[in-house]
């Protein structure tokens, strides 16, 4: 990791305790050895209800990507031959069909991406830049629409485009579930910390998912471990 600043040596993972380590935007950009990535959450608010009585509040963009975790919309970004801004907005246009404007005023953060990261080894560091936009309801539609017809990536990098959901429902469902699949780098805890900023989910209610999130997940284990069996029996079948 030649030529970071000392300030970045530490392997800081965005989380809820980011604002004693993140890395600012000029500190990140100094790095340079690092490759650089830029990602953002797209968001309204929404008076529709499900099922005519539960309140949706907010629509919250993710994406299912090609090697089948959920992460933001953006991508890979060079710095020595685009800004931050306008390689995310070209990032969007392939991914939504969107050349969505994101101005220096939506960045939210920079950090280290995991040290467990695939693209993290010692040779080519990544730093994630965070970003958070909101729009209209009718521009989020649009976005969504636009993803599945004119997105270039749709269907290979991008397999899908999701919404969060942030309601609990009485017997569990929503952002419990939601919480509990596989998330790429820090977006699960980049869509946790936003949640918190942006009051979209009240604390007790996030600790709330996250607690039915993590049980969920020693169910998922056991299923797991069930399923395992089955190619075993298919092959002794054959
Ligand atoms: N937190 C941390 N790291 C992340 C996050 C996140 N929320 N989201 C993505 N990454 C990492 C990915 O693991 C990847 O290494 O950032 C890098 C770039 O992000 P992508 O959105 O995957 O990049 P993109 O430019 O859209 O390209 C898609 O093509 O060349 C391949 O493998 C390369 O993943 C890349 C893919
Ligand atoms: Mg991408």
């Amino acid at each position: 990791m030649t030529g970071c600043p000392k300030s970045l040596h530490t392997d800081q993972q965005c989380s809820t305790q980011m604002a004693s380590g993140q890395l600012s935007r000029a500190e990140a950009l100094a790095c340079s050895g690092c490759l650089h990535a830029c990602h953002v959450l797209l968001y309204s608010d929404t008076p529709r209800q499900l099922f005519g009585n539960i309140p949706i509040r907010h629509i919250i963009l993710m994406q299912m990507r090609f090697d089948g975790l959920l992460g933001f919309p953006g991508g890979l970004v060079n710095p020595a031959e685009e800004t931050l801004e306008a390689g995310l907005t070209r990032e969007l246009s392939e991914e939504l069909g969107v050349a969505l404007p994101i101005s220096v005023e939506d960045h939210v953060n920079s950090c280290h991406a995991p040290a467990s990261s695939p693209s993290s080894s010692p040779s080519s560091r990544l730093i994630t830049h965070f970003y958070v936009k909101k729009m209209e309801e009718e521009q989020i539609i649009e976005v969504e629409r636009a993803a599945t017809s004119t997105a270039t990536d749709h269907g290979h990098e991008v397999l899908g485009m999701v919404r969060v959901p942030l309601y609990t429902m009485k017997r569990g469902g929503g952002l419990g579930p939601f919480l509990s699949h596989s998330f790429i780098g820090s977006a699960r805890s980049q869509l946790i910390d936003s949640l918190l900023r942006l009051n979209l989910v009240a604390p007790e209610e996030l600790h709330e998912a996250l607690t039915r999130s993590l049980k969920i997940h020693s169910h998922t284990a056991e299923d797991l471990k069930a399923t395992l069996a089955l190619p075993a029996l298919k092959r002794k079948q054959l």
